[in-house]
Formats: structure tokens, sequence, C-alpha cells
């Protein structure tokens, strides 16, 4: 990976950087949409197609995570031990482990641009000593991914990222990040993990400000689990490059189109006979291609074309606003910016 800071905001710790990977360019901070039905039960076909690029055939950069985080928070019944993650298989209840090892060999096939280690991540609600053993583990397993990824003769085109633990506690994420900057030369970026599970706000900021702070300018900082508009350019302004979230396609479905407004509940009844763009700005294929708001609330259930437009113009949203932001750190403008997005985004909507 090539990564280059290119311009800084003066006032905030905001920066735009150029991250160059093998399917190309990508301008940061950026976020990133979540597909999740890619999972493990195509992985033969996978393998034969020559991963997740060819298989979908899309030419651009795509990132991996490692399974863990997802094992855990959508079965109750996943046990986490040293060797992995412990879960029932999906085909026919057998018990499977995910090792570290195995996490990194499954995202070799996938072939993603940027992989993650794989990590013990706690709720950031949980409390006592299981926040500091994950966080210890989670450094052991970035021993072990990293390990597995450096002998693979993968890591020129894969790049592996390290996750930071350590929940809501300064001086565990403090351990976690020197533990993890020790490890400097050998990962390609790094993660803010554990975040966003219910916790405040202003702990929340606390931490990623704690952990972009300290990571190394030169390394790609991403944030994971964030995606509203005003948690992003929060964590943008604290330092951020990269976010995902399953939350503008989640509320999509939902029937939640985003606008520089704020969020506009479709289902609701105003409009149902409102034959405007959810955004006349906007430049996505719904809002041009003249899906009214009225259609769409006639029509939004997941699953539906409708559900399909709103979850395109959703993304099509969040990368504008990320493109804005990235044009106002560029011009000088970034703390303008902010102040008249959240004017508009929680100004009254008349
Ligand atoms: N997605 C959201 N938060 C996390 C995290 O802490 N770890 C991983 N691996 N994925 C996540
Ligand atoms: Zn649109």
């Amino acid at each position: 990976m090539q990564f280059e800071v290119i311009a800084k905001c003066h006032t905030t710790r905001a920066r735009v950087s150029r991250m160059k990977l093998a399917h190309g360019v990508t301008s940061l901070p950026t976020f990133m949409p979540v597909a999740t039905q890619a999972a493990i039960k195509g992985m033969k076909i996978l393998e034969e197609a020559g991963g997740a690029h060819q298989f979908q055939g899309w030419k651009h950069n795509l990132l991996t995570d490692s399974g863990g985080f997802q094992l855990v928070s959508l079965n109750k019944f996943t046990k986490i031990t040293e060797e992995g993650a412990l879960f029932a298989s999906p085909f026919d209840g057998a018990p499977t482990m995910l090792t570290a090892k195995e996490s990194i060999s499954i995202q070799h096939t996938i072939g993603a641009d940027i992989i993650m280690q794989l990590d013990d991540v706690v709720s950031s609600l949980t409390v006592g000593p299981r926040v500091a053993e994950a966080m210890w583990r989670t450094i052991r397993w970035l021993d072990r991914c990293i390990e597995t990824h450096e002998k693979s003769g993968k890591h020129d085109v894969q790049n592996l990222f390290a996750i930071v633990q350590g929940g809501l506690d300064h001086e565990l994420r403090d351990q976690c990040l020197q533990e993890m900057i020790n490890r400097k030369d050998r990962v390609a970026g790094y993660a803010i993990g554990g975040l966003s599970g219910g916790e405040e706000k202003d702990v929340f900021w606390r931490i990623i400000k704690q952990c972009a702070d300290k990571l190394p300018e030169d390394r790609p900082r991403y944030s994971m689990g964030i995606g509203f508009a005003e948690d992003l350019l929060v964590c943008v302004a604290l330092g951020v490059d990269m976010a995902d979230c399953v939350f503008p396609t989640r509320t999509a479905r939902f029937g939640v189109a985003l606008t520089f407004n704020g969020p506009l509940n479709l289902r609701l009844a105003k409009h149902a006979s409102d034959m405007g763009p959810i955004d006349e700005t906007c430049p996505c294929p719904t809002c041009s291609d003249g899906y009214s708001r009225a259609f769409l609330h006639h029509n939004i259930t997941i699953e539906t074309a409708a559900a399909h437009a709103v979850t395109q113009h959703n993304l099509v949203f969040q990368a504008r606003m990320m493109g804005q932001a990235r044009n106002a750190i560029i011009q000088g403008t970034f703390p303008d910016y902010l102040k008249s997005f959240f004017r508009n985004y929680f100004g009254d909507q008349g």
C-alpha cells in the first residue's frame, strides 16, 4: 500500500490522504458501504472464481472483516477461547473454530485489498476483567495474524490492519496502542474497534481522540462500525480516515432516506402525494431518474425496488458528504463546513 497525507486542517486533526491499493487509488476520508451476503457459504466457489473481485465483477478496492465480531454479534452462543471463536456451523450445527490463522486464510481466499486481524471484541458496555482479557488476547491474535500473513506471500497485494481494543478504559487503550504501535512495520494500518455499542457520545469521542492522536501519522486510521453522518464528521475532525457501517443501507430498507437536511422517513403520511425527489440536488440514479417521494412511500418494504433505490441514494449521500469534507479540508474551510453541515442537518426542516 502507498499512503500519503496530502492536506491537513489547521484547526482540527482532519486530513485528506491518498491510499493506493491493488485495485486503485482511494481518497480519504472515505465511508465504506457494507455487503454481508458474500459470506462463508461460497468459499469453494470463491476459490474457483479467483476471489471476491472476480466473483462480484467489482474492479475497485475491497476490505474484509475477520469474522469474529460478526460471529459474536449475530449469535449469542458463539464462545471465545484462546484459540479463536467457537460457533455452530450454519450448515450442520457442528462446532467450528475460527482461529486467527483460519481467518487470515479465508481473507486470503477472498482476496480483499485490506484484511482485518481477528480480534476479541466485547460490547462497549462490558466492564471488569473481561475487557482487559479481550484486549491482551487481541494483541496475541494480532501476532498470529501477522505471522500467517507474512508467510503467505500475499502481503504484497493484501494489507493487514490491526484493531485497537480496550473498551472505554483509557489505560487499556493506551497499553493496546503501545503494543500495536510497536508492530507498526508489520501492519499497513490501524482500526479503532469496540465502539458504537451503546456508549455515551462523549465517551466514544474521547476514545476516538485518544487513539487517533497516538496512532502513527503515516498509517490510515479506520473507525469500525461508525455510520451516522454526525459521527463520521466528528471522527474525521479527530483524524479518522476510514469508516464503515450498515446504517445507511439498513435504514434505507426501513424507508429512511438520508439528506443534508436530516434523515427523511419516507413511510410518513406526509410523503404520500409528494411528487418531488428525495433530494433535488442529488446526482444519484434514484433522484435523477424520477423516483418521487410518493412512489417510494407507497412501495417501500424490505427487498423491493424502492428499498434498493433508497439504498443507492443513501450510499451516494454518504459519499457526497465525505467528498465535501475532503474538499473543505483541502480548501482550508473544514470548520465552516462542519458548522453549515450541522446547522442544516439538525436545523428546522420547515
Ligand atoms: N465492526 C465493528 N466494530 C468492530 C470491532 O471492534 N472489531 C471488528 N473486527 N469488527 C468490528
Ligand atoms: Zn439521491
